[in-house]
């Protein structure tokens, strides 16, 4: 997991759970650009411009907390994309995505078919195209 602070927001991505649908490169470009380097820009949105996009990350690659100190409202900062709200959700969802994969958020166990563990976490996206190079989850590649 790579971690991007300044003084009011830490933003979380984990590049593994990423489905590259680029919600948040389409809806914030100022913040998620793919051709700068590093691709986050923290400091090119407003906290709360960026709360909002990552609320609606539909893989939980992106999450975030509130550093100590933060002058975001708290009750901003308990979104569904906060790093924290996934460990305290009460149920699992389970989404299918137009052309895409089956995204399951909340905490969950992964088991493969001969019921080893296969991965534990609070958001995984599992292929349903077949094309994916890390079977079961999605890389993208139903994109093409
Ligand atoms: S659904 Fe994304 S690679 Fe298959």
């Amino acid at each position: 997991m790579r971690t991007y602070q300044n003084q009011d927001l830490i933003v979380y991505w984990k590049p593994e759970n990423c489905i590259h649908v680029a919600n948040c490169i389409h809806n914030l470009p100022s913040v998620f650009n793919k051709k700068n380097r590093p691709w986050i820009d923290i400091n090119g949105a407003s906290p709360e411009e960026i709360i909002k996009l990552i609320d609606t990350c539909p893989s939980g690659a992106l999450s975030y907390s509130l550093p100590e100190g933060s002058r975001v409202d708290p009750d901003l900062g308990k979104g569904p994309g906060s790093l924290h709200y996934r460990h305290e959700a009460p149920q699992v969802e389970v989404r299918l995505m137009k052309n895409g994969p089956i995204l399951i958020k909340g905490p969950s166990i992964l088991y493969d078919e001969s019921g080893a563990q296969l991965k534990t976490g609070d958001a995984f996206s599992l292929c349903r195209c077949g094309k994916t190079k890390n079977p079961p989850f999605c890389d993208g590649s139903h994109r093409y």
